[in-house]
């Protein structure tokens, strides 16, 4: 089948190499010509486990790069929109580069053409596409709109497209369904994981086809990416309890997970949840639920606790250090997860800026976010540091902000070494915790095992922080 995919970023750039692994073909256009340029060149705009091969395997026979729209639909069977929809600051998304599409296909529409959201959008979207395509001269029987949300995690987006739970095709007729579906067919039907050459995955269990109407399909994504950041602020909270009380969150997110009710995944408490979709999907949601006249305040609960979240880290770092001002510190990770270099209302950036606020030294290193974390926090606040041992040389305590495997494998002993404070504070509960005693170091994790502060405790617990929006 014929595809064109608007917007190159995470989400255009894996579902155009991802289609190309299945057999289609592709172009992905993007609006920013230096961006086509450099995929065109062979180099990648992301950082994104896989991606890289995939492009490399279909450049230029499948999958091609192009900046003008009109060429690269008029050929194409479906068109994917998965333009950028940022927070507007009311806290809706902003659908203004959604609308720019749907103008500009409604001029360019040959044959019968199924056009396909699949960025994050507010239910509704589709009518409004619809519509603003009819405005602007397209014909009703030249197209229809659907909606196929993506549930790409960044970091392993090729496998989540390639070995998903669920395929969602929000569709307004059985024509529409049926098209939509031959496009995963492989996936599917089992028939691309028998290929010699496939992305090896988890083939286990098999992807579930959902049918739905376009509402309902644009509601499942909000709500779900809703439920998992309320499940993060819930463990996060949890997490706090188990602090005052002296139980261990590990044990209790294991309690939890194994019951198939709840599931173990997304029990990992930390500094809070970001990213370029949760904090702006759970706001956006709010604002859909009081548009039309429903306060989901849930939500506002679930974004106040992953403020706090962050307030207690700050409070968790003075009570280690005792005063923050003039202490250096060593900082790992500034990607708002492990696996990618995204750095977007990342909380690891957000807990920098505010320790370079209070006067500390930051030396920070990170994998794959530093250039993207230099070109976002004022320059000359950090140092960043070649690896995570030169990060940690002379700091008073190393902070470990980001989920990357390998701090998880880090030579403790060596660390120990290198610092001036035997200090460990783990905002991501990713090392293990005995190790680090062992190694002679004191370990603050997030909901567990504190050693006993080896310096006077100065601060009372973090005040709560209202999230606050035009909108809310
Ligand atoms: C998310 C959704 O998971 C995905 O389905 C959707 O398509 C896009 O948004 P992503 O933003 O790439 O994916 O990252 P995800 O792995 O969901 O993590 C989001 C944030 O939650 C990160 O900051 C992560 O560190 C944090 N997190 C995740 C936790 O704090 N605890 C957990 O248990 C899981």
């Amino acid at each position: 089948m014929k595809i064109a995919v608007i917007g190159v970023g995470y989400v255009g750039l894996v579902s155009a190499a991802c289609f190309a692994e299945l057999g289609h073909t592709v172009v992905a256009v993007d609006n920013d010509p230096a961006k086509v340029a450099m995929l065109d060149a062979g180099h990648m705009p992301i950082h994104e486990d896989l991606l890289p091969e995939l492009v490399k395997r279909h450049h230029g026979e499948r999958l091609h790069f192009s900046s003008d729209i009109r060429e690269a639909s008029s050929d194409a069977d479906v068109i994917f929109i998965c333009v950028g929809t940022p927070p507007a600051i009311n806290g809706d998304a902003d659908m203004s580069y959604v609308e720019g599409v749907a103008r500009e296909l409604a001029a360019s529409l040959h044959g019968h053409k199924v056009v396909v959201e699949k960025s994050t959008v507010p239910v509704g979207t589709a009518e409004a596409v619809q519509r603003t395509m009819l405005l602007h001269g397209a014909s009703p029987n030249h197209f229809s709109v659907a909606s196929n949300p993506e549930f790409l995690r960044e970091g392993t987006a090729v496998s989540d497209f390639l070995f998903p739970d669920r395929i969602l095709l929000g569709v307004p007729n059985d024509r529409t369904g049926k098209l939509l579906t031959e496009l995963y067919q492989p996936i599917l039907d089992g028939s691309y994981y028998q290929r010699p050459d496939a992305i090896p995955g988890d083939t286990t269990k098999a992807a579930q086809l959902i049918v739905t109407s376009v509402k309902s399909a644009e509601l499942i994504k909000h709500a779900s990416n809703a439920f998992l950041a309320l499940k993060i602020s819930f463990i996060n909270s949890v997490a706090n309890v188990c602090e005052r009380v002296g139980a261990d969150v590990r044990e209790v997110a294991l309690g939890m997970g194994t019951d198939s009710r709840i599931g173990p995944k997304f029990l990992t408490p930390g500094i809070g949840y970001g990213g370029s979709c949760f904090p702006k999907d759970v706001l956006a949601f709010r604002s859909v639920a009081k548009q039309v006249g429903y306060d989901f305040t849930l939500l506002t609960e679930v974004m106040e606790v992953n403020e706090d979240q962050k307030e207690r880290f700050v409070a968790k770092v003075r009570e280690a250090l005792w005063t923050i001002r003039g202490k250096k510190l060593a900082v790992l990770g500034l990607a708002f997860k492990g696996g990618t270099d995204d750095v977007r209302d990342s909380p690891a950036l957000e807990l920098v800026r505010r320790f370079v606020e209070e006067g500390a030294q930051v030396t920070a290193y990170d994998p794959a976010a530093m250039s993207r974390a230099q070109a976002t926090l004022p320059p000359g606040s950090v140092t960043y540091a070649t690896d995570a041992y030169a990060a940690c040389l002379n700091a008073d305590a190393v902070l470990v902000l980001t989920e990357w495997p390998e701090f998880a494998d880090l030579d403790l002993a060596r660390v120990r070494k290198l610092l001036k404070l035997p200090i460990v504070l783990d905002g991501k509960n990713l090392l293990d915790p005995n190790k680090v005693k062992a190694a002679g170091l004191h370990y603050y994790g997030v909901g567990c095992c504190a050693s006993p502060s080896p310096l006077p405790v100065s601060s009372a617990p973090a005040p709560r922080v209202a999230v606050e929006t035009a909108a809310a």
